[in-house]
C-alpha cells in the first residue's frame, strides 16, 4: 500500500501533465482502490470551456475502465497555496461508488486539509441504487 507521501507525489506528477491553458489552473489527483492500485488523473481543458474535465473525474474513469469501483483514498494537489477540495459535481460522480471516500489535500504552502466526502456532500443524491 502506498503512503501518503507516495501518494502525493503520485499526484503531484499528474499535476505536471493538466493541459489547463486557459485557467491556467493545474490539478493533479491520486486515486487509491482497495488492493492498492493507484489511478491518477489531471484537469483536461478546452477551448469550448464548458468541455473541460476535472482532475477527479479523469482518475475515476482510469479505476472504472480498469474493472477498480472500490475507492479508498484520494489525494488532490494543485497549484494554489490553499488545499481545493473537489468541486461539487467530482464529489457525486466521486459518491456514486465511495461516499465515504477519505480525501486528503495539499496547497503549495503545504497546508493540508483531510474530510470524508460524506462531509463534503451530505445527501447525496442516489437512484434506485439496488439496481446499480
Ligand atoms: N478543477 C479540477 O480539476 N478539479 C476540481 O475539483 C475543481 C476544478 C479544474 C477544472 C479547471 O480546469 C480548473 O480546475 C479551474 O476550474
Amino acid at each position: 500500500m502506498a503512503t501518503e507521501a507516495e501518494l502525493l507525489e503520485t499526484a503531484r506528477e499528474a499535476m505536471c501533465r493538466a493541459y489547463a491553458p486557459y485557467s491556467k489552473f493545474h490539478v493533479g489527483c491520486a486515486l487509491e482502490v482497495e488492493g492498492g492500485a493507484v489511478y491518477v488523473g489531471c484537469n483536461v481543458e478546452n477551448a469550448a470551456y464548458p468541455v473541460t474535465s476535472c482532475a477527479e473525474r479523469h482518475a475515476i474513469g482510469a479505476a472504472v475502465v480498469a474493472g477498480n469501483r472500490h475507492f479508498t483514498r484520494l489525494v488532490v494537489v494543485s497549484d494554489a497555496e490553499e488545499p481545493v477540495s473537489p468541486c461539487g459535481a467530482c464529489r457525486q460522480a466521486l459518491a456514486e461508488f465511495a461516499p465515504e471516500l477519505e480525501i486528503l489535500s495539499v496547497g503549495q504552502s503545504g497546508a493540508v486539509a483531510r474530510w470524508s466526502l460524506a462531509a463534503l456532500l451530505p445527501e447525496r443524491f442516489t437512484m434506485r441504487p439496488e439496481r446499480i
